[in-house]
């Protein structure tokens, strides 16, 4: 298949190029009046219209007025989840904070009630839908987190459930363990006891099962300890799984620290940084990942993406989709709010949530940028004139179509 006259092909990388960071993060580069041409799910060449040779050439798509642009890459999601919270939305409206929520028995806790309650197929179901939702507006990828379980059976519950998304769609789903969530109600005075059943029960069934190949834990005051996530992280190594972790969303503790030391994949929110922790970012191949749309719908500060565009650290942009600090998964929106909250370029934006979004999720040799070899994970956008002009008019989307796999899926 080609696709031919479109108005701008962005995006374009080498191939040994697995992330952008610092000031090159502000460079998209771009051919003006393009072809690409897609073979057998993959991307198999590009260039300008005026150097096409149409001779053998079977299917053509013009494309006049469109820009053609990567798939988003939505590395960080709770998208599997159980009802909906929007009394906390209330509470948060009448002055609560969402800690105080969470202190009340709230939060993760009330999605953790509302999950044993659901049957594994309404569950799923919820789930497949919001996932076609997300693919409609332009991700090509996703990460998924387990963490509403908070039991054997509900984690489980929660995995197969990504499992089966993953097994049903082209997109490529990549699953994450985060049993250490937040602490039972049953284990209230005995943190000990749940770290021990995520350690001896639930892992050991998860490697089993196949069902994972990351591990969280939300490292947070009042969560889980620096100590907790060091027990976590080496029973989660023992089992194959490899760090992908919540830190610094509302206090420095240490987390991040502590995460590089495992070779963590990506440090993820980052509202709260303190000099040490930027240092500890400084040349490592962990990925920081901000979550600007956690940070608008709790009302928390904006991670710090302008100061690690100035100190050379690379990070992806994700939704965090999930019912409690952002229940919304378009990463149209994340991309704006980039802009607009945390001043960071249009292109910026675009890189941290194509290529930076793919290698926060170990597939940026595949996808995230226009690349010969890659796949064919593309966004189709509708008559616009520029790409910035997709985070300037926020909240809406100019994504038309989108292929994964070199399939239309809209
Ligand atoms: O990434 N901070 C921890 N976990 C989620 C929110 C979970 C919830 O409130 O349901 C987050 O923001
Ligand atoms: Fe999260």
């Amino acid at each position: 298949m080609i696709l031919t006259n479109i108005k701008q092909l962005v995006g374009i990388q080498s191939e040994d190029k697995l992330k952008t960071s610092g000031f090159e993060m502000n460079k998209l580069n771009i051919i003006e009046n393009a072809y690409l041409q897609i073979n057998n799910g993959k991307i198999i060449g590009f260039g300008k219209m005026k150097d096409l040779s149409m001779d053998e050439i079977e299917e053509v798509e013009d494309l006049t007025g469109k820009l053609v642009l990567p798939a988003w890459n939505d590395s960080h999601t709770h998208l599997v989840y159980a009802g909906t919270r929007e009394k906390e939305f209330i509470d948060r409206i009448n002055g609560l904070s969402y800690e105080e929520i969470a202190a009340r028995g709230g939060g993760i806790l009330n999605s953790a009630k509302l999950m044993e309650e659901t049957s594994e197929n309404d569950l799923y179901a919820a789930a497949e839908n919001r996932l076609k939702q997300v693919m409609n507006m332009g991700t090509g990828a996703i990460e998924i987190k387990s963490g509403y379980g908070l039991s054997l059976n509900g984690e489980l519950k929660m995995l197969r459930t990504i499992k089966r998304l993953n097994e049903k769609f082209d997109l490529t789903v990549k699953a994450t363990f985060l049993g250490a969530h937040a602490l039972p109600k049953k284990y209230k005075n005995n943190k000990e006891k749940y770290l021990d059943l995520i350690i001896k029960e639930m892992l050991p069934n998860i490697e089993k099962e196949g069902l994972a190949e990351y591990i969280d834990i939300f490292c947070e005051t009042n969560y889980f300890s620096v100590d907790d996530m060091h027990k976590i992280l080496e029973a989660g190594r023992k089992h194959g799984l490899k760090p992908k972790v919540h830190v610094n969303q509302f206090t420095s503790i240490g987390g991040i620290q502590k995460a590089i030391e495992w070779d963590a994949i990506s440090v993820d929110h980052l509202e709260v940084m303190n000099g040490k922790d930027f240092n500890a970012l400084k040349n490592k191949s962990t990925i920081a990942t901000l979550l600007p749309s956690c940070s608008f719908f709790i009302n928390i500060p904006f991670g710090p993406a302008k100061k690690l565009i100035e100190k050379n650290i690379s990070f992806a942009l994700a939704t965090d989709y999930n019912p409690g600090s952002s229940p919304n998964g378009n990463m149209n929106l994340v991309n704006a709010l980039a802009c607009i909250k945390m001043n960071i370029s249009p292109e910026a934006a675009f890189n941290a949530s194509t290529l930076n979004g793919a290698y926060a999720m170990e597939i940026s040799k595949n996808t995230g940028s226009i690349t010969e070899g890659k796949l064919a994970n593309i966004n189709v956008t509708s008559n616009i004139n520029s790409y910035g002009f997709m985070p300037y008019s926020f909240g809406q989307n100019h994504i038309e179509r989108t292929m994964i796999k070199g399939k239309w899926i809209n």
